[in-house]
Formats: C-alpha cells, structure tokens, sequence
C-alpha cells in the first residue's frame, strides 16, 4: 500500500511540527503517512534542528526578499521534488500565494490557535488574553486565499478558567494542539473529511 505524502512547513519553535513527526514514529500516525521532509521559510527556525534530531530531511526555502507571488514560486519548486499529496501548516507564517493553492487546492491544512470565525492572523493566544476569554478553540482548516479563512476540518474548544496570562494560555492551547493536529490528519488520511475536501475542490470553477 502507498502511504500518502506529506511535507511539514514551519517558520519557527517547530512544537507541533514535533509533535507530529514524533506521532509517525510510534503513535497515532505510525503506517499512516511519510512525512518526506520538513521545509522552512526561515533559516534560524528552531523547528528544523529539532526535525533534523528526529532523523528527518529538512530544507529551509527563504522567503527573504520575495513578495508572496516569486516565494510561491521558488516554494513550489521545492515541493515538487518531494511530491507531497498533503501539505502540513505548523506555524508557517507567510501567506501562500494564489499559485501555491491552486497547485494543492484542499491539500493544505493549518493549525490556528483561536476560532477562525472569531480571529484571524498571528498571535491567537494574545488575542485571547486581551479579549480576557474564558474559552478559546483550536481549529485545524483547509488552506484557502485568506488568511485563516478556508474551511474548518475540526475544531475543539480549551477552557482558559484560571489561565489568565498569554503564557498560561499558550501553554494550555499548545496542550491541545500537539493532541489535535495528529489525530486531525490521521483522520484526514483515512478519509474522514473527503466529503469538505471535495467540495472545496469543486468550487475552483466559481472563484
Ligand atoms: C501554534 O500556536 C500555531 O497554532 C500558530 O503558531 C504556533 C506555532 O507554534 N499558528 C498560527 O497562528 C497560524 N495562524 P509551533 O511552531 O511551536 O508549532
């Protein structure tokens, strides 16, 4: 059986990323996917010595100087020697040009710390804390033209009683994270979200 394909994109820490990659090895994941590589848009990302620990091929792809449309480019190139099915989202912090989701429409998903219906962009978790939440979501979605925009695959919620700092909440959300996103590609690789997935797909035509 060919197991599905997929490439880590990270710009930074590399929690997730880790999580992840550790899954594969013995857990969750284990016989559900090859991870090919890790790639970075950042040469200094943690992410990529801890993924290079683990025994995984890495390659940083810097996305200094190049406007969304000349990265996407330069990104899809890199891509296309690992010939990935899924593209994973773990803190990748540029926006992916309009090419790069063409190419891979509904075969990138992205972690986001916050409901996306409620907050998009950076920092989730200090919007939760300003906001003084009482309860915040992760959700793991389809990567679109937007910004935390595509459609959600699965989202759970994370009581912040007591949790009132960014860091207590950070460190509550990533809890969850690190959880979430392996089960939410395990379940992506069994089928579970084709009927999203496909629709998705389908509205190529009308944008
Ligand atoms: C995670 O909290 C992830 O949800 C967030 O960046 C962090 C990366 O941490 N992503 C976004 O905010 C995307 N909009 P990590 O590098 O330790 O996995």
């Amino acid at each position: 059986m060919t197991l599905p394909r997929a490439v880590i994109l990270i710009s930074g820490r590399g929690s997730n990323m880790e999580a992840i990659l550790r899954e594969t090895q013995s857990g969750i994941l284990e016989g559900q996917c090859t991870i090919c590589g890790v790639l970075s848009n950042r040469e200094d990302a943690l992410g990529i010595k801890r993924a290079q620990a683990l025994g995984f091929p890495t390659r940083i792809v810097s996305s200094k100087g190049h406007d969304s449309t000349a990265y996407g480019q330069k990104l899809l190139t890199a891509l296309s020697d690992w010939t990935p099915d899924v593209i994973v989202l773990a803190g990748f912090m540029r926006i992916l040009s309009r090419d790069v989701i063409a190419a891979y429409r509904g075969r990138i998903v992205n972690i986001h710390p916050a409901d996306t219906a409620a907050y998009q962009g950076p920092d989730g978790y200090g919007w939760a804390a300003s906001n003084k939440l009482t309860e915040t979501s992760i959700t793991v979605h389809l990567v679109d033209e937007g910004v935390d925009t595509g459609p959600v695959l699965h989202q759970e919620p994370v009581s912040l009683e007591g949790a009132f700092t960014r860091e207590d909440i950070a460190e509550r959300g990533l809890q969850v994270e690190h959880a979430l996103y392996s089960r939410c590609l395990a379940q992506l690789f069994a089928g579970h979200y084709d009927a999203v997935i496909t629709s998705f797909q389908l509205q190529r035509g009308r944008e």
